[in-house]
This record gives structure tokens, C-alpha cells and sequence, in this order.
């Protein structure tokens, strides 16, 4: 199944630098509607998720951006991308020079699409396929969420768990363009950047992402 995928990700999507984190390559794609019924069809599921994967969302650049310009924050930690879609911002923190990166996202091509995206880059990156968000956060050092408050049900799951985390003194990390379930009140904004998306997925192809660390 995974070759498979892999096979699909490599006919569905080109391999380029992601604009303005040009220093990452991943394999994306063009078009959501069209990728996203070939999902469809590949995997015989009419209620299959968006490819979120083929995409690099406008929180992940955020993330990816302030790493690579602030990499104190992960270099030498370990690093769990959670949410990670194509798994830029684990790529972004390992180039930043986090000692080990692992990944997690409930989408079975998202697992093949982050192992390619990172041989892309020359890296290695660790992936779980599994809804982590009802187990105890993981022993790392930061956890990067890079777009996970677009929907209420994630939202109302991912942000307890992260400030669980935050709690037992795992260093979060959260990249978010304005997405309206996040709880603006229980985060702290770090650094803002206009980032590049495309108007397949948003309003405008110009958003501007925040990246923001929980408030204590
Ligand atoms: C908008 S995408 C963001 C991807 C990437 N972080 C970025 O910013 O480019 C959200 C991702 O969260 C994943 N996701 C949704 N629910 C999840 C869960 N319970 N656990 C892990 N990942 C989940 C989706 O499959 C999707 O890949």
C-alpha cells in the first residue's frame, strides 16, 4: 500500500522549492478538486479526507519561515510535527538542525508523502499514522502544530493535548493564518510573516501566518 501511494504522490504532484521557504522542496500539487477525487478513486473511498499533504498550508510556512530564521528553537531538540500533512515543518526544523523529527497525521498517503517529501530534502523523518491526540504527549523536547485549528473538531482535541504538553514542559510551537478556532486568548505571538499559498485553498493567495507559543 505504501509503494502504491508513493506511486500516486510522484504521478499527482512535482517536486518544487515551497515559495518563501525555498530552501525545503516538496512534492506539491496544483489543483485540490481534481487530486482530490483521484484520491477518491485510489483509495475506493467516497469519504476520503481532502489531500491536505499536497499542499503547503499557510500555518506550516509560518513555522517552516521562523525556524529557518530562528533555529535555536529546535536545534539539537527533538522535534514531533503533529498535523504534519506533507511534513514541512518537521523537514524545516530538521534543516534548522533539530536532532530528530518525527511526524504524525490520521491520512494514510500524508505518512507516504512525508517520506518522500523528506528523502527529498535529504533527511529522515520518523512517521506515525495514528490519531495521537487522546495519548499522552510524546517524550520530545517541542511539538510543532502548523494548521490544525481550521475545524472545530480538531480544534476543540488538538489544544488541550498541546497545552498538556506545554504543561509536562514540551516547548509548542503553533502556526495559524487567523483560522477562526483558534483560541487567540491562550497564545502568545512570536513572529508574523506573509506567506504564500494559493487561492485553491484560501481567500487570497497572500495570507499572513502567525506563529505563536502557548500562554503560561
Ligand atoms: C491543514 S493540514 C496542515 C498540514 C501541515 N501542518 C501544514 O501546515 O502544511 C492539517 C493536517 O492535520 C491532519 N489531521 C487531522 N486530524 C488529525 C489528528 N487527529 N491527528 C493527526 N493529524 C490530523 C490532516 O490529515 C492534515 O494533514
Amino acid at each position: 500500500m505504501a509503494g502504491s501511494h508513493r506511486a500516486f504522490i510522484l504521478r499527482h504532484t512535482r517536486l518544487r522549492p515551497v515559495p518563501g521557504v525555498d530552501e525545503v522542496r516538496l512534492h506539491l500539487a496544483d489543483e485540490v478538486l481534481p487530486l482530490w477525487h483521484a484520491v477518491q478513486l485510489e483509495t475506493g473511498d467516497p469519504d476520503a479526507p481532502l489531500p491536505y499533504w499536497a499542499f503547503a498550508w499557510a500555518g506550516g510556512l509560518a513555522i517552516a519561515r521562523y525556524l529557518l530564521e530562528e533555529p535555536q528553537t529546535v536545534a539539537g531538540l527533538r522535534v514531533f510535527d503533529v498535523g504534519s500533512g506533507s511534513g514541512l515543518c518537521a523537514i524545516a526544523a530538521l534543516r534548522a538542525g533539530a536532532s530528530e523529527a518525527t511526524s504524525a497525521d490520521i491520512d494514510e498517503i500524508a505518512v507516504a508523502a512525508v517520506q518522500l517529501n523528506a528523502r527529498a530534502n535529504g533527511r529522515r523523518v520518523a512517521v506515525v499514522r495514528r490519531d495521537v491526540l487522546d495519548e499522552d504527549p510524546p517524550d520530545v523536547d517541542v511539538i510543532l502544530a502548523g494548521d490544525c485549528w481550521y475545524e472545530a473538531g480538531l480544534a476543540e482535541r488538538v489544544q488541550p493535548w498541546l497545552r498538556r504538553a506545554h504543561d509536562q514542559g514540551i516547548q509548542v510551537v503553533i502556526g495559524d493564518p487567523g483560522r477562526r478556532y483558534l483560541p487567540t486568548d491562550e497564545v502568545l505571538e512570536r513572529a508574523t510573516y506573509d506567506v504564500r499559498t494559493t487561492t485553491e485553498l484560501e481567500d487570497l493567495a497572500l495570507k499572513q501566518g502567525r506563529v505563536y507559543v502557548l500562554r503560561s
